[in-house]
């Protein structure tokens, strides 16, 4: 019997795809596999057949680097601008089921959660240290330890899938949308901190990345915005931070990291793309 009479309608068993329901702490399917919710109040879904590795997804540094920089809020007008379009394309409804794929610590999710407070927000990330830390942000939000190849959700349950900085996966991100649901992603142009590759890099690639091409026929396009600023960074842990939350920054020597400390404060430009991708019927 289902005893806490929750019921977690999307969720699906990573196993066998079956409907999840909780009972109390516990989600189980009717094939009897069983899910514990860990103490801090997250779901870890990702089974171990799935893992990669031992303990996949960004490290413990990497997540509270990410969490200190992101709390500066530096990327603010990033969160602001997703909101305002998730709000234009929510508007008249609520109780949508939106999940932040790739969520990291949570710092965006909770900042949609906040300010659309009446629709139902979700998030997802293969590192179980950012979901610790998510759920220590934001109670209102469900938080699942999962892969993004292999969501444990059911098919077609979403509304909005957000893809911030994180992997594309077309496939996987089209049998999880309704149609005609929205894709938002998010992914930067070559000019996104483009004073740190130029320390870092002798030689800096013009990016042509397009995710377009990659999303046809799954997915088509419905519009893309540049979003542009700068800012300007002055103390050394916000930099350090910023460097240690990037695969790009962790791997910096010691000399140039020294170079950039010392040059404080330095003018960086954000830069990125915000596109939105409306799932064809068919896929
Ligand atoms: C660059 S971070 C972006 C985090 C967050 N969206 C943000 O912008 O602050 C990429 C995130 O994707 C997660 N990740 C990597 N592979 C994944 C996968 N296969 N499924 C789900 N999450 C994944 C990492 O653990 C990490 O938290
Ligand atoms: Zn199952």
């Amino acid at each position: 019997m289902n005893d806490s009479n929750l019921c977690h309608s999307i969720l699906a068993c990573p196993i066998c795809k079956e409907p999840l329901i909780q009972y109390s702490s516990v989600l189980r399917c009717n094939r009897n596999h069983c899910f514990d919710r860990a103490k801090q109040g997250y779901w870890n879904l990702l089974v171990v057949q799935q893992k990669k590795s031992k303990d996949p997804g960004d490290n413990p540094e990497m997540v509270s680097s990410r969490r200190e920089f992101l709390d500066l809020d530096y990327y603010l007008p990033l969160a602001d601008a997703i909101g305002t379009v998730l709000s234009q394309q929510l508007r008249n409804k609520s109780g949508a089921t939106i999940l932040d794929m790739g969520c990291g610590e949570g710092y965006y999710t909770s900042q949609w959660q906040q300010s659309l407070a009446a629709q139902h927000f979700w998030g997802l990330d293969i590192s179980k240290h950012a979901i610790k830390e998510a759920t220590r942000r934001n109670q209102d939000i469900t938080w699942l330890v999962a892969s993004g190849a292999n969501m444990p959700v059911a098919d077609q349950s979403l509304d909005v899938l957000t893809v911030i900085f994180s992997r594309l996966m077309p496939q996987p991100f089209a049998k999880v949308l309704k149609d005609k649901a929205l894709l938002i992603l998010v992914w930067p142009t070559t000019q996104h901190l483009i004073q740190l590759k130029q320390v870092m890099y002798d030689d800096i690639k013009e990016s042509q990345y397009n995710p377009s091409a990659d999303l046809e026929p799954l997915f088509s396009v419905i519009s893309q915005q540049l979003l542009e600023f700068d800012f300007n960074i002055d103390t050394e842990s916000a930099l350090l931070n910023l460097l240690k939350m990037t695969p790009h920054g962790q791997k910096i020597n010691h000399q140039k990291k020294l170079s950039l400390v010392t040059n404080l404060p330095i003018k960086l430009t954000f830069s990125v793309n915000i596109g939105c991708f409306s799932k064809t019927a068919a896929s």
